[in-house]
């Protein structure tokens, strides 16, 4: 089985970074007002469809307990594995039309088997064509009492209006670096994986908050890496081309050291070996932002994200550039975006940026601290 299905949340604890949601979807249990209809929105891989099944699965069982029948949580969990006759999930995105929706209809007008309401999930609702999308609609206007309806979606402007009145909508967030971190984790430890702290920090920067894409990046590197390895950033970046921001303080350490020609050189070989100029860009904005934010911020941990080591290197950077140096570099930055967007090829633009770095430290003095 694959990591992210292994590792499937089965409980609203397990499932990180959507508290808001669990939390009012256990009290809507606890308190007997479950709705009949919700919308799960956000963006792909945060649990959307991970949740309509705990939820479906915590009420069933709560229900079935409550009658005191026996097994009542066996039965409830068959939903977890989607294997209950009363939970039915339509993936909209390829039966999306009208007759998938008809055949529904028909469906749920019997009642559940073994529980106590019938779930309907509709995952990538939006995906529904204008004539199905209507006839759901009138569904959840009218529905038999013993039904409950789920749509999740990742494009919620594209679902029709009328729903919303219809339905409690629920935002899923992107998950953090460090909720991921923190999840990879907890993968790791129970399969055995060695991985360095800074490499689960790279994947997690380099999922866009999608936990799933996350759980996938880690099971490539484990089976890519021989595994008596512990997997390191490098790895991270080698197998999955997931930038290393190391890479961005070593430059930082050649210009300070003035190395006008292996600093050239350093950037020259990175956009070669095949790195996107603008996300090289990218992340010198970011190393020039997390710098300025620890000079400048107190509650530094609330803003950026960084790992120890990250943190000391940091350290020694704000201890060796000056305030102006930051900040004029800021508008070399600028600079380069624009060179960039004018067509300069990536080496000129760059090799400029290294030039005025340089120059600004020669010409304003800045000591060397540490040498
Ligand atoms: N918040 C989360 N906590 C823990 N694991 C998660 C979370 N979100 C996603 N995962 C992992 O990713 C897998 C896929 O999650 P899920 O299918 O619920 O995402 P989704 O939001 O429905 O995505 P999509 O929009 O692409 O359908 C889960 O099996 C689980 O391993
Ligand atoms: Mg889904």
């Amino acid at each position: 089985m694959i990591l992210a299905n292994k590792y499937r949340p089965k409980s609203f604890d397990e499932i990180v970074g959507q508290d808001h949601v669990g939390d009012i979807l256990l009290n809507s249990i606890k308190r007997n007002k479950v709705h009949h209809a919700y919308i799960f929105c956000g963006p792909s891989g945060v649990g959307k469809t991970t949740t309509a099944r705990i939820f479906a699965y915590s009420l069933s069982s709560f229900l079935n307990s409550q009658d005191g029948e026996d097994q009542c949580d066996e039965v409830a969990r068959k939903i977890l594995e989607d294997d209950s006759p009363d939970y039915i999930e339509i993936d909209a995105a390829s039966n999306r039309g009208i007759d998938e929706i008809r055949h529904l209809k028909e469906d749920i007008r019997y009642k559940p088997i073994e529980n106590k309401y019938k779930f309907v999930v509709i995952d990538e609702a939006h995906g529904l064509t204008g004539t199905a999308a209507e006839a759901l609609l009138k569904m959840i206007e009218e529905p038999p009492g013993h039904v409950i309806f789920i749509l999740c979606t990742t494009e919620v402007g594209k679902l029709k209006q009328t729903l919303f009145s219809r339905c409690i909508s629920l935002r899923f967030h992107l998950a953090t670096p460090t909720i991921i971190q923190g999840r990879l984790k907890q993968i790791c430890d129970s399969e055995n994986i060695e991985i360095e702290s800074d490499a689960a920090l790279g994947i997690a920067r380099g999922c866009n908050g999608n936990v799933r894409l996350a759980i996938q990046y880690l099971e490539t590197l484990a089976q890519a890496s021989s595994g008596d390895d512990v997997i390191s950033p490098k790895e991270v970046e080698s197998v999955l081309n997931i930038f290393d921001r190391s890479k961005i303080s070593a430059l930082f350490e050649l210009i300070y050291e003035r190395k006008m020609g292996e600093s050239i050189l350093y950037i020259n070989d990175m956009i070669t070996s095949g790195f996107d100029a603008h996300d090289i860009l990218e992340m010198l904005v970011e190393y020039l932002r997390n710098l300025l934010i620890c000079r400048t911020c107190k509650n530094v941990n609330s803003i950026i994200i960084l790992s120890d080591k990250e943190k000391e290197i940091i350290k020694k950077d704000l201890s060796r550039f000056s305030f102006n140096f930051l900040l004029e570099n800021m508008t070399y930055l600028r600079e380069v975006n624009g060179n960039l967007v004018n067509n300069f090829s990536p080496q000129t633009a760059f090799d400029n940026y290294i030039l005025k770095s340089i120059l600004y430290l020669e010409h304003n003095h800045e000591q060397k601290k540490d040498k």
